[in-house]
């Protein structure tokens, strides 16, 4: 059997470049590298709306975002199916019998939740009942889980806090599958192969690149934007003047040239290390951190090089989105169409699934058959 891959997106605002190297740029090389039967790329509406039930308009704004992010980057609706999740129904009838077969328990201990719940400040307190945690945010890893089988899906690309949810599928899984009939695949996490991507920090330096903090570079930034966002950019507090010894670990700088530069950088941008007091000709990244660390490199020159890393590679992304913009009726057209095919396939696998729970009642012959147990 061919391989399939399903992943996606909260629609909660443009994506940015921890989103691209975490997952994106991976799912496009996926898509043109033939490997794979089918590919479902999902818009999760649906789980978007488990924390922002009081912000409908913003969900529904960024959908097309997020579609335009997607084109520009280069998957492929000849390719990929792209869909909205809320427009398949049947992913939501799913959640609601996996749900019987996950532990409340066994919810509370996903990391990913636990951080989130953090994160977004959900009281504990039970006689809070507005500041708590929604039950749909909760039980979100289930509906995860449908979204991901229903497809049948052999391989998740995500990034690295994705991973529990992926774990947690595999369980409902196999638990359904040995309670019922084997129906359903166990999936695989793909997670970044490179240390950089697995969790690009933000532009601050801080753990995590998200909106609410302030600290992203957007796909769809303009050049300039993206210059000056990278010359504010977290570098190495050690590192004071030039000439001192600096420090490449933890320097956002590095790490983010670590998740974009490529070999043919260094030819392209070698004026980049051209200067009136010093000049440098680099040919690889670690001959850039060498001289680093020895001192005598300052980071106006790396930043402008990392500058010029981005541009190069947002600059197609930027092209093909304004193109796209120019036709937004082409683009929900590929959503519904792309949400009408992947209908189709979760309803198949739905029919499956009832089947084996024993609820497909009015099947011809399980019908048939209940009158005749019945009546003896
Ligand atoms: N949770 C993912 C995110 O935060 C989005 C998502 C929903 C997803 N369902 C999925 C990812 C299924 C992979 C597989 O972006």
């Amino acid at each position: 059997m061919g391989k399939i891959i399903l992943t996606g997106d909260r629609p909660t605002g443009r994506l940015h470049i921890g989103h691209y190297v975490g997952s994106l740029r991976r799912r496009v090389e996926l898509q043109n590298s033939g490997a794979f039967e089918k590919i479902f790329i999902m818009i999760a509406d649906a789980q978007a709306l488990t924390d922002n039930a009081d912000n409908p308009e913003k969900v529904r704004q960024n959908i097309i975002e997020v579609a335009l992010d997607y084109m520009a980057a280069g998957l492929d609706p000849e390719k990929s199916t792209l869909f909205i999740q809320s427009q398949v129904s049947e992913l939501t009838e799913l959640s609601f019998y996996y749900q019987n077969l996950v532990t409340v328990q066994r919810l509370q201990r996903n990391p990913t939740v636990k951080a989130e719940i953090q994160m977004r400040g959900f009281s504990d307190d039970a006689s809070d009942n507005r500041a708590g945690t929604p039950v749909g945010f909760f039980c979100y890893p289930i509906s995860q889980a449908a979204d991901i089988t229903a497809f049948k899906a052999t391989t998740v690309p995500v990034g690295e806090d994705q991973e529990p949810m992926i774990e947690q599928a595999r369980e409902i899984v196999r638990k359904f599958n040995s309670t019922y009939a084997p129906v359903l695949v166990e999936p695989e996490v793909m997670l970044p192969d490179n240390a950089a991507c697995m969790r690009l920090p933000g532009t601050d330096g801080k753990a995590k690149m998200s909106k609410s903090l302030g600290n992203c570079i957007y796909l769809s930034d303009p050049e300039d934007t993206v210059t000056t966002k990278v010359k504010g950019m977290f570098t190495d507090p050690l590192h004071l003047q030039v000439s001192d010894p600096g420090h490449v670990e933890g320097n956002t700088v590095f790490t983010y040239l670590d998740a974009f530069c490529r070999p043919e950088h260094f030819g392209k941008f070698r004026d980049c290390f051209i200067g009136k007091k010093a000049s440098f000709s680099f040919d690889s990244l670690d001959e850039v951190k060498a001289q680093y660390r020895a001192g005598g490199l300052g980071d106006m020159m790396v930043k402008n090089f990392l500058a010029a890393v981005l541009n190069d590679t947002l600059e197609p992304i930027r092209a093909r989105r304004a193109e796209l913009e120019k036709d937004l009726p082409y683009v929900y057209d590929v959503l519904r169409k792309g949400s009408e095919k992947a209908r189709a396939v979760a309803a198949a696998t739905l029919s499956e699934v009832k089947k084996a729970m024993k609820i497909n009642y009015f099947d011809t012959e399980v019908l048939s058959s209940l009158i005749a147990g019945q009546k003896q």
